[in-house]
């Protein structure tokens, strides 16, 4: 059998050089490689052999049917290299390849730093995973305090420190002033911090993964002027200076005294009203942007900072929240951003 095995590889390389277009080639494969060929008739032979035999030939006969596959592989590609279907058309003109690109969160994200950028702000960025400890206790929500379900906050399981608490997914931009306080050590502080945010929330103003932007000014005679001024001038280069804005005294544990901000709604022209029903997006002419507020001293002492010589102002807005509002966009459902559609993100 081994003798036949040699003469067939003999035979093939004959009957290869022979093949110079592709139905001269596929006959031969078939006639070797096809379900009747010659490596298969050699197989059926093998049936009645010992099973030491089966070993030793049948190795030898797998090896020259991956050698036929092989040189039939490539005298495939000779004939393609050489056929008139590579011939090149210089003069046909080029296919167009799709091109992508930035989303938008991204370019929100860039205007909104530059924003910052240009009233002398740094941008950082600190962790999507987080210690409780800089989420909660750090802002001055202590182990159990209620105001800590208002986060919707994602866990993660596994082990939890003695100090730093357990290990959570970044539920607010906040968790990075006292970080940030703790890494410039000593005002004036002016932080930007843009990163991702991670709540169980998701409906038409909300997603389950945003981004939020957190401005942090701390020094000796902040107050809430430089708030307010910092604001509106975010809010006139972002949006147009059409917009009004408004602070409404609020609650949060980490500041006092408290603002929410609310911006006059875009989808309804601060109406409140679409199509003679409730405006879907604000229900009230008026969406909120964020919260704002003094920065409260246990906050400043755990960064390492003495709230009887310093004082400063925190605000944190959410991106997809204020490129919503952007004059004219007109998106009602912010969930489009991220739910991949390809016809919404290529328009833009
Ligand atoms: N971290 C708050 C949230 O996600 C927003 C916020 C409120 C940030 C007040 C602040 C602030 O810096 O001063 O709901």
């Amino acid at each position: 059998m081994i003798q036949q095995l040699s003469a067939t590889k003999k035979s093939f390389h004959e009957a290869l050089q022979q093949c110079t277009d592709f139905n001269s080639l596929k006959k031969l494969s078939l006639a070797y490689l096809g379900r009747k060929g010659i490596i298969n008739n050699f197989l059926y032979q093998m049936v009645n052999k010992t099973d030491e035999e089966k070993k030793r030939v049948g190795k030898e006969i797998n090896e020259l049917k991956m050698q036929i596959e092989v040189e039939i592989k490539h005298s495939e590609q000779t004939i393609l290299n050489q056929s008139e279907d590579t011939w090149i058309d210089v003069t046909f003109p080029g296919r167009k390849r799709k091109k992508g690109s930035v989303h938008l969160t991204t370019t929100a994200l860039e205007e909104i730093n530059h924003i910052f950028e240009r009233l002398g702000f740094t941008r950082v960025r600190y962790r999507e995973v987080e210690w409780e400890y800089f989420a909660f206790e750090a802002l001055n929500m202590p182990k159990n305090h209620p105001a800590r379900d208002d986060f919707e906050t994602f866990f993660i399981e596994g082990d939890e420190d003695k100090t730093y608490g357990k290990i959570v997914l970044t539920p607010h931009t906040s968790s990075g002033q006292v970080r940030e306080m703790m890494r410039v050590k000593k005002p004036p502080i002016k932080m930007i911090n843009i990163a991702k945010c991670y709540r169980r929330n998701w409906d038409i103003t909300h997603t389950p993964m945003f981004h939020q932007f957190e401005g942090l000014c701390i020094d000796k005679n902040i107050n809430l002027t430089h708030l307010k001024g910092t604001i509106e001038y975010f809010v006139r280069e972002f949006f147009d200076d059409r917009r009004k804005v408004r602070f409404r005294p609020f609650h949060f544990q980490f500041t006092e005294p408290s603002f929410e901000l609310d911006i006059s709604c875009d989808i309804c022209d601060g109406s409140g009203m679409k199509k003679d029903a409730l405006c879907r997006v604000c229900k009230s002419g008026w969406l909120e942007l964020g919260g704002a507020g003094m920065v409260h001293p246990n906050v400043l002492k755990a960064g390492g900072i003495d709230p009887t010589i310093y004082t400063g102002w925190a605000f944190g807005f959410g991106v997809e929240r204020n490129f919503m509002m952007k004059q004219g966009l007109k998106l009602d459902d912010v969930r489009i951003l991220y739910n991949g559609d390809i016809r919404f993100l290529q328009q833009f």
